[in-house]
């Protein structure tokens, strides 16, 4: 049995100025609330770091999705920001292991993510070690790209080889992409756009849900 289902709306997509609004207006609906860290560097974009984090009022798991060329140097600051998952590229990273034990060490559990062109293989040898794969639908960095099929066939190669791994899936999810992921058996749905830009929020959460 897969674990459960879970929805984590991307701030990405919300209003940066007034953020702690935003996340209150999808927790009732929600499990997770996913953040993306971005450098300017590994992707072609800037976001929030650590000190915003900290400021994130909301009782929904925080997971950070690091997409920067130096994660190890920020993992002290994020735990500290009270971080539960912190995820981090495989592409950008030299000692996986060590970074893994380190996460650990902070209290957080370690999460690794995976670029569309990044076959499972990569990190197959540290699916005991952590405690979540992002697979990555579209290319990081911006919000509001078209879904990649690609994404499905990895989902379903990871849970064979890991039946109760929470398994994540990133980029181009609405209604109609999320259902494909959930039959592939990806059991964290990551949803910016469809849900920030819904004009009924709530709703949107619904349909990615399936119920
Ligand atoms: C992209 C980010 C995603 C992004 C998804 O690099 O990792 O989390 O917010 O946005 P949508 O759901 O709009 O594709
Ligand atoms: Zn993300």
């Amino acid at each position: 049995m897969p674990p459960t289902l879970k929805i984590a709306p991307s701030i990405l997509s919300a209003d940066f100025g007034k953020l702690n609004e935003e996340i209150a207006s999808v927790e009732s609906a929600s499990e997770w609330l996913h953040i993306d860290v971005m450098d300017n560097h590994f992707v072609p974009n800037l976001t929030i770091g650590a000190g915003v984090v900290k400021c994130l009022q909301t009782k929904l798991v925080k997971d950070c999705h690091l997409m920067v060329s130096d994660p190890e140097s920020l993992i002290a600051d994020f735990a500290e920001a009270g971080t539960d998952y912190l995820t981090f590229h495989i592409e950008a990273c030299e000692n996986p292991e060590e970074l893994i034990a380190k996460i650990k060490a902070l209290g957080m559990k370690p999460g690794i993510s995976l670029k569309p062109k990044t076959e499972v293989s990569a990190i197959e040898k540290y699916l005991d070690q952590i405690d979540l794969v992002l697979v990555m639908s579209v290319e990081p960095g911006f919000g509001g790209q078209k879904f990649m099929e690609s994404a499905l066939l990895k989902i379903q190669q990871l849970r064979k080889l890991k039946p109760d791994l929470d398994i994540s899936i990133d980029g181009g999810i609405n209604a109609q992409t999320a259902k494909l992921a959930r039959e592939a058996s990806a059991n964290i749905l990551v949803a910016g756009n469809a849900i920030f830009k819904a004009e009924n929020r709530l709703e949107a959460i619904r349909e990615i849900r399936g119920s």
